[in-house]
């Protein structure tokens, strides 16, 4: 950090709702599309730094059309939730850990950075004055998403001179309302989601735009999400928005927990992502080898038709895990064994289980951060 252009200016101004919203049914919540009545804004210029962060009412944003983030993908976000307790005290998952990711992906696109505690300790108070919004149950909680766009009015191809950072609250129910449900993957051949080099490592809305096309082929064609390749020995990466994970007897008879590594900028550095590697470390190293390295969809593939994986799934902060039943790759199709009491893998029911519990407070643990009211 370093620069006072990366502190905000004053401290954080409020202005309350006149009409607040009613709050909806949270049975029905669908992903993204409700709002809480409240949201932080802050700006930047290359000139003056960061003005004051402001607690506004939610409301649409007024920018030129000629702002870059409209034209050249400017933009970042983030995604993290906030969660009540059973002692109805406000939590949070590993925040620190979107702020770093947050501060990164700006670097990247060459965005204002920020004092990530600070922003952390804004989010909080909007969190106080935004908690009836925090839905109660186990499986619900407030979606947050910070994001970061270039207010520059310019059609140059050029570093920002301005800056939008903001951050909207959403109310979500659980991924999967009837238990899980495990999909099948279509593993594609043509479309790349990131390339060694390329900015597949930084949460920024340019990753996830290209997406989309692909996805609704594969759904056309019956899967639900696409599995992720790249590279001339087609390296599996990631599946649909998610970080992919493999239990497996692996080539040299290991039964080993396998993800992609972060170390040639292809993969998300999810949290949930660190958090499994992290938790298979400390509490599971006596039944499997848990490694961040390369591997293949011959490898995967090969795998399966010889009965060595045990379980395949995504991990994002969105769905926890999502169970993987089968992939479909140069037009075959392989069984991925579930468990069908269950309806996932035991290790990847066992994992949502360990880190519900944590984010709910069921489980002390420092990665749970209560919000001091
Ligand atoms: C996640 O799986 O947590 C995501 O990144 C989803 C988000 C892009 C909606």
């Amino acid at each position: 950090f370093g620069s006072s252009a990366t502190f905000f200016a004053k401290e954080l101004q409020i202005e309350k709702t006149a009409s607040p919203k009613p709050h909806p049914e949270y049975e029905s919540l669908v992903f993204g599309r409700t709002f809480s009545d409240h949201m932080l804004e802050v700006d930047w210029t290359a000139a003056g730094g960061w003005g004051a962060p402001r607690i506004v009412p939610y409301h649409n944003l007024s920018i030129s059309p000629a702002s870059s983030s409209l034209h050249y993908a400017l933009q970042c976000f983030e995604g993290l939730k906030a969660y009540v307790d059973d002692q109805n005290q406000i939590r949070l998952f590993r925040p620190e850990k979107n702020m770093e990711r947050m501060i990164s992906s700006c670097a990247r696109l060459s965005l204002p950075t920020f004092d990530g505690k600070e922003l952390l300790e804004s989010l909080k108070k909007l969190l106080v004055l935004e908690k009836s919004w925090i839905p109660k149950a186990r499986g619900y909680s407030l979606y947050i998403r910070p994001t970061c766009i270039s207010t520059d009015t310019t059609l140059g191809v050029g570093s920002p001179q301005a800056a939008k950072l903001f951050i909207i609250l959403s109310p979500v129910g659980p991924y999967y309302k009837e238990g899980f449900n495990p999909v099948r993957l279509f593993a594609d051949d043509k479309n790349v989601r990131a390339c060694v080099g390329g900015t597949g490592g930084y949460k920024i809305g340019g990753n996830y735009g290209g997406t989309i096309m692909p996805q609704k082929q594969a759904a056309s064609k019956g899967f639900a999400q696409v599995l992720w390749l790249y590279g001339d020995r087609q390296y599996v990466s990631e599946v649909g928005t998610m970080n992919f994970f493999v239990l497996w007897k692996n080539e040299k008879g290991e039964r080993e927990l396998v993800t992609a590594p972060l170390d040639d900028g292809t993969i998300l550095p999810g949290v949930v992502r660190d958090s499994i590697l992290a938790l298979a470390r400390k509490e599971h190293a006596d039944e499997m080898k848990v490694s961040e390295r390369l591997f293949t969809i011959a490898d995967l593939t090969k795998a399966i038709d010889e009965g060595r994986v045990e379980e395949c799934f995504g991990a994002g902060t969105a769905a926890i895990v999502s169970p993987v039943k089968g992939i479909h790759f140069a037009g075959k199709d392989y069984i991925v064994p579930i468990d069908e009491k269950l309806n996932a893998g035991k290790f990847t029911s066992l994992l949502a289980n360990k880190i519900m519990d944590i984010q709910y407070g069921r489980k002390p643990s420092p990665w749970s951060v209560v919000v001091q009211e």
